[in-house]
Formats: C-alpha cells, structure tokens, sequence
C-alpha cells in the first residue's frame, strides 16, 4: 500500500495578497507568510482552516512555471499534494500506474527544501508528491 497523506491543496491565484485577504475572510490563517520561490519563479503562502491546508500559488514573472496554468485556468485549485516517507517508492509506484512526471524531483524552498515532483493522470489531472 502506498504511504500517501494529503499535505496541502494548492491554489493557482493571480495576486496573493487579496487571495490571502479572502481566504481570511472565511476564517483561514496564515500558518507560513508568503515567501519567494526562486526555482519556480513564484511567490507561495500556506494558509490553514479545520486541518486543512491551502498553498496559495502567484507567478513573480512571466515565464514563472504557472504563468501559462493561471492564463489558462484563472484562480483555480490545481493540485493535491501528498506526503509520503517512502518518496521513491511511491514516485516509481504512480509511474507504474500510468501517472506521467512532468518535471524531475526538485527541492521547494517553501517546504524547507524538501523534494517535491509533479505528475499528471489522464483522468484525474495533476498531483504534487512530498518527500517527508
Ligand atoms: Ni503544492
């Protein structure tokens, strides 16, 4: 069985400071203040509400990895992304079940640069998945 635990749900938004604004509005908190993703070329704030956690997820520049994402698909959540303690392990187990990786294990410096991979499923979309 995979060691898969729902970490966050990421959220494409055009500008984090009213998204934040927002998600306050319906009673989220910020648990980790947006910070500068200098891989990705995006700005990321983790926000918390009834044990769930939300990545908010802003392009800093034009050809940040979500610019072409968030033109294509507005603010929108885009991903869940799940934790595990056996990272290879799982990243071999959804390949081999017909997950597609569309980058290469990379640390994230919003998640004390732990690795984090994406994939893609022709019928569920996309998943982020988090060494522990
Ligand atoms: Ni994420």
């Amino acid at each position: 069985m995979p060691t898969l635990k729902i970490h966050h749900i990421g959220y494409l938004v055009k500008k984090i400071e009213a998204a934040i604004h927002t998600f306050e509005t319906l009673g989220y908190q910020v648990v980790q203040a947006s910070m500068y993703d200098d891989i990705r070329k995006v700005n990321i704030c983790f926000m918390q509400k009834d044990n769930y956690c939300i990545e908010l997820v802003s392009p800093a520049a034009e050809d940040s990895l979500v610019s072409g994402l968030l033109k294509k698909y507005k603010n929108c959540p885009y991903h869940i992304c799940y934790e595990t303690a056996d990272f290879d392990r799982d990243y071999q187990m959804l390949l081999s079940n017909g997950f597609i990786s569309i980058d290469t294990p990379t640390p994230a410096p919003a998640l004390q640069g732990r690795d984090v991979v994406f994939l893609t499923s022709a019928s569920m979309g996309m998943i982020e998945l988090l060494r522990s």
